[in-house]
């Protein structure tokens, strides 16, 4: 196939943040989706409707397509109660997102413990108001056993709460696909980076930050089943980019940031690895349709984004005033384009 049109794309986990980066970095992804999950961990989290409502006002101001929909996510942090809660849904929140405290970038604020009373109550109010509850699943043990740790907690919540619909964020380990088969209630994002590198390309041929992210890149095996999961489309599973920008100085000192900016040429990149495989009549569902049944999206603005087969080279950098941000696969040549 030479040219392909993809419908309303959804980036289903997406780090946009604030200020300058986010006005340098908010047009590579309305120029390619229609709407994305936006996920709250700012330096002061999005732990209210109020907040929420200002970040969205922010992002669309931001954009040059206005049309683009932001699905914000609220953080749960200790803090967070039923009228919090009911306000969120009033103002048409969908997700909360739960952070393990020290997990990842900007999770200070996250829960220290997961299935306290307290939070158990959070779950069945957000059961019962139809929230998704999203979940950065890691614990704080053995850096490549730590999704693979936290699966007795999905597996908990999700029988605690069989209508509380749960999504495993950016799923990175193999063992994770059992919980999908396993419980009707539990569901799916996968990045690109995730389907396509493993630690290798982290740490096996000299270090690159720009390949570090949380949850770490794991071994050839969990990178080729998530592979086979989005290459098939899984009926339980959505992409989620994890585009997570940093400053390039913060991503090179000590205790370098977590994260791997990979929104440019996303859809050029996908439709490569895709067609690689012979699945390029799969992507539609992987890149919108999946989403739009399993998070019940109906009102989108249309979007048609159309590519073909034409020589296109990623950016290697982009330039912000004090310092720059790496794309993933910076400079590289890609066979598709978006015309
Ligand atoms: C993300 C970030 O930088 O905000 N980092 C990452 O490594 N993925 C946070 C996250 O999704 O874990
Ligand atoms: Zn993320």
């Amino acid at each position: 196939m030479e040219e392909i049109t993809l419908l309303n794309p959804l980036d289903m986990h997406l780090h946009l943040r604030e200020g300058e980066m986010l006005k340098n970095i908010i047009d590579f992804t309305t120029s390619q989706f229609s709407g994305a999950v936006v996920m709250p961990n700012l330096s002061t989290p999005i732990t209210t409707t109020q907040l929420a409502m200002e970040y969205k006002e922010e992002i669309q101001s931001s954009a040059k397509d206005k049309d683009f929909m932001p699905l914000i996510a609220i953080y749960i942090t200790d803090a967070l109660n039923e009228e919090e809660l009911k306000t969120a849904k009033n103002n048409g929140i969908k997700i909360l997102k739960l952070y393990p405290k020290g997990a990842t970038t900007n999770s200070d604020n996250g829960l220290a413990e997961i299935l306290t009373p307290q939070t158990l109550k959070i779950f069945e109010i957000a059961q019962d108001l139809g929230f998704m509850l999203s979940i950065h699943g890691e614990t704080g043990g053995f850096s490549m056993e730590r999704e693979y740790e936290f699966g007795p907690i999905f597996a908990a919540i999700a029988k605690d709460f069989p209508k509380l619909k749960i999504i495993i964020e950016h799923m990175s380990d193999h063992r994770s696909i059992a919980l999908l088969e396993d419980y009707e209630n539990i569901y799916a994002t996968l990045t690109l980076h995730h389907i396509t590198m493993t630690l290798d390309d982290v740490l096996g041929a000299g270090l690159k930050p720009h390949h570090f992210c949380k949850p770490i890149l794991k071994t050839p095996k969990d990178r080729d089943m998530l592979l086979a999961l989005a290459l098939n489309a899984h009926p339980k599973v959505s992409f989620g980019s994890d585009s997570a920008p940093h400053l390039e100085k913060n991503k090179l000192k000590d205790n370098g940031a977590a994260g791997i900016f990979s929104a440019p040429n996303m859809l050029a990149m996908l439709c490569e690895l895709f067609e690689k495989h012979d699945k390029l009549h799969n992507l539609q569902a992987f890149i919108s349709d999946n989403a739009k049944t399993n998070y019940n999206i109906s009102k989108l603005p249309k979007k048609a984004v159309k590519l073909h087969k034409k020589h296109t080279a990623i950016p290697s950098q982009i330039r912000l005033i004090q310092n720059n941000i790496i794309p993933l696969n910076g400079g590289r040549l890609l066979q598709w384009s978006q015309a």
